[in-house]
């Protein structure tokens, strides 16, 4: 992205409380932090860039209009505070301290997971061990009545630098790319999360039409419909945050309950290969946007593009897993000629793993994102309409 703003310096301390509320960070691949804070602020979020991700007050309403509509998030985490962390018996005494009944109920389960940078204390079963006991011990206080403990685990995350840990617990159940309608994948899939911060970056929003001719298990499609129609990126999902003691149900209905209007959005995806028809399909239907769009199997270079022009998205096959290495430079300078020849007038986004690539889409492709899916660092190139 041609923008980067700085995290916020290292003084500024973002562990919270402040004023009693404390801060949340939504955390995303990293190169998508731009997108998600433009994203959280556009969603009324009192958002700000943070050292890991994208820091705002953890307030109910905020943590409920984050959930219910961020495309972007991978995941939210809440700050509970810090905790010296010289020894394990300091750490212990210091998570403690820490207001867990509010997150945890009594003998809920709990997962803990350790990073740890320049300090003695290791990752591993005993540190995990020390900090559940102690949260354990915690939680023996006076309780929050009623309700029995949830079996899911509570998952709390223990970053030790130095001398010092920070403690969080996740907000947000699974990660939130897992939008509930994708359990038939094609090859190769690209993380939801990921397709919407591309479609972002694209330019792409609802009411432009949008061709995706290698749409695998539909992803561009699916995502761009659900928005199109003004239903929120995940269905059918219990978020952590939900099961927290004394949760308040209301702000998250409440902020479900404000959806955008659906605004008519032509959408097609194709794939040449007959699985990945198959799996879109089921997709779509799960998503509830199969009427939506049109799926069909067609090869780029055999599919006759719309009379009006718009977006055409694709993530083609970058060599490492879905095709032989030594065909791809021939295989993407064929994709360019088609789309030259064939898609003259549409805006071109292509997620390709080396700009080189891209270079054989078009060289006047411009990268406008960076990333790392699966592994493999990518980058993002935009054309505009020529
Ligand atoms: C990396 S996958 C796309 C994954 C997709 N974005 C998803 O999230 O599931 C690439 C897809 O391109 C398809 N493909 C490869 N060459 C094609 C061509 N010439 N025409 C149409 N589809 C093609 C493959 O069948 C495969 O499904």
């Amino acid at each position: 992205m041609a923008r980067h703003r700085s995290p916020a310096p290292r003084g500024d301390d973002d562990t919270g409380p402040h004023g009693g509320v404390p801060t949340a960070l939504a955390i995303v691949h990293p190169g998508l932090e731009d997108l998600l804070l433009d994203e959280l602020v556009a969603l009324g979020v009192d958002a700000r860039p943070s050292e890991g991700g994208i820091a705002f007050a953890a307030t109910p309403e905020a943590l409920a209009q984050v959930h219910a509509w961020s495309w972007i998030a991978g995941e939210v985490r809440v700050r509970l505070g810090r905790a010296r962390a010289s020894s394990l018996d300091e750490l212990a005494t210091g998570v403690r301290a820490l207001p867990w009944s509010r997150y945890v109920h009594p003998h809920q389960p709990v997962e803990v997971e350790i990073s740890s940078h320049g300090s003695r204390l290791r990752r591993g079963p005993a540190v995990e061990r020390k900090v559940a006991l102690a949260i354990g011990d915690a939680l023996r206080g006076p309780r929050i009545a009623g309700g029995r403990a949830p079996r899911e685990p509570v998952r709390v995350h223990v970053r030790v630098v130095d001398d010092r840990a920070t403690l969080s617990i996740d907000a947000s159940g699974d990660r939130l790319h897992r939008r509930g309608w994708r359990t038939d994948a094609a090859r190769a899939p690209l993380r939801e999360n990921l397709a919407a911060a591309v479609l972002v970056a694209a330019g792409w929003k609802p009411g432009e039409r949008l061709v995706d001719p290698m749409c695998g298990s539909g992803t561009f499609p699916i995502e761009a419909a659900r928005r199109a129609a003004g239903l929120p990126p995940r269905t059918g999902w219990t978020h952590a945050f939900e099961r927290w003691p004394g949760h308040d149900p209301k702000p998250l209905k409440k902020a479900l309950s404000r959806r955008p209007a659906a605004v008519p959005t032509p959408i097609l995806g194709a794939d040449r290969d007959a699985r990945a028809l198959t799996a879109s399909t089921a997709n779509a239907r799960r998503a509830g946007v199969d009427k939506g769009m049109t799926l069909l199997q067609a090869a780029l270079a055999e599919l006759d593009p719309p009379a009006s022009t718009g977006l055409l998205v694709a993530n083609p096959p970058y060599g490492k897993r879905v095709a032989p290495a030594a065909d791809i430079e021939r295989t993407w300078s064929a994709y360019g000629r088609v789309i030259a020849e064939r898609w003259l007038g549409w805006r071109v986004a292509v997620v390709a793993p080396d700009p080189r690539l891209l270079g054989r889409i078009h060289p006047e492709m411009r990268v406008v994102l960076r990333f790392v899916h699966g592994g493999i660092p990518v980058v993002v190139g935009r054309l505009d309409s020529r």
